[in-house]
């Protein structure tokens, strides 16, 4: 298989950071600007040629189930308006060729078992991961794209890093390894949320993976990690020993938005980039005080 056609979306974690605003909406439909954190994350997926979809979603994440059904009664609505330019928009949300997969993970037990339950949708293929709340943009080739690329050369998993200051390394799984080419590196080591002095490296990964279908018999017997949940992080230290696993450190500009300073600085730059709001925007942080 040389070519990755499905990607899964672990978004049934409990979003505790931004309680109480996730406690019956989910963490990826807050929007940036007026898109939610998921639809960027499909769109990555899509324009990396991706075409099925796969959400493994929990207990509050309906409104994502939602967000990519057919929506009858306003797509008649904006019709009978005339409002068209807005209803492309609505019919946009799941372009023509694209298939949408819903799993529910019963438990939040972890990412790891949250990827597990993908198993039966992904089959025996090479798939990517996307975590949505991990904001990535780029004026070229989207992360997913450059990943993609990065597989169809290697054949290989492949994890999305980025540098980090070493004393966040406890924030993130971590990986070492030595450099083959310009941004990409051998997995010798990955660790989750370790302190600084037991990091590999400063490279930290972050919510992007190429992952070969190997992944799934190990997590299956992966023990809860670190904060008592399944770590991918731990099956993909796993995976290693047996595959080749590379980490590639992509171009752009990625904003945590799982948590709140992230998810501000988001949305000022979005709208900074906004085709109706960059100017307006741009005077009124001008006229700020501060
Ligand atoms: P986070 O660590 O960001 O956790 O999960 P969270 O629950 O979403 O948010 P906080 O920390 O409580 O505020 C990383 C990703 O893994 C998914 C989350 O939805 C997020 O995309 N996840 C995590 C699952 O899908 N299932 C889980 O059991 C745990």
């Amino acid at each position: 298989m040389t070519t990755i056609r499905k990607a899964v979306f672990p978004v049934a974690g409990l979003g505790t950071r931004f309680l109480p605003a996730t406690k019956a909406v989910a963490k990826e439909m807050l929007a940036i600007v007026d898109k939610p954190l998921i639809q960027y994350a499909a769109e990555e997926a899509e324009q990396a040629g991706i075409d099925t979809l796969i959400f493994i979603v929990g207990r509050t994440k309906n409104s994502i189930i939602d967000h990519f059904d057919k929506a009858y009664e306003l797509e008649n609505e904006l019709a009978l308006r005339n409002k068209d330019a807005l209803l492309k928009i609505v019919k946009d949300t799941v372009p023509e060729g694209v298939n949408c997969v819903f799993i529910r993970q019963s438990e939040a037990l972890g990412l790891g078992h949250a990827v597990l339950c993908a198993e039966a949708a992904v089959g025996n293929e090479p798939f990517a991961v996307i975590l949505p709340d991990d904001l990535i943009y780029n004026d070229g080739d989207n992360c997913m794209q450059q990943m993609v690329d990065v597989y169809s050369k290697h054949k290989a998993s492949v994890i999305g890093t980025q540098t980090v200051d070493m004393s966040e390394s406890d924030k993130y799984g971590m990986v070492g390894g030595p450099k083959v080419e310009d941004r990409l590196s051998m997995v010798d080591e990955i660790i989750e949320k370790p302190a600084p002095a037991e990091a590999p490296s400063d490279q930290a990964v972050v919510g992007r993976y190429i992952l070969t279908p190997a992944i799934f018999d190990i997590l299956k017997t992966t023990e809860r990690g670190a904060g008592g949940e399944i770590q991918l992080t731990d099956g993909i230290a796993a995976l290693r020993k047996s595959e080749e696993v590379f980490a590639y450190s992509f171009e752009g500009m990625r904003y945590d938005c799982g948590s709140k300073i992230g998810y501000l600085q988001a949305t000022v730059e979005f709208a900074l980039k906004h085709d109706e709001l960059a100017d307006e925007f741009k005077n009124y942080l001008q006229a700020l005080d501060m």
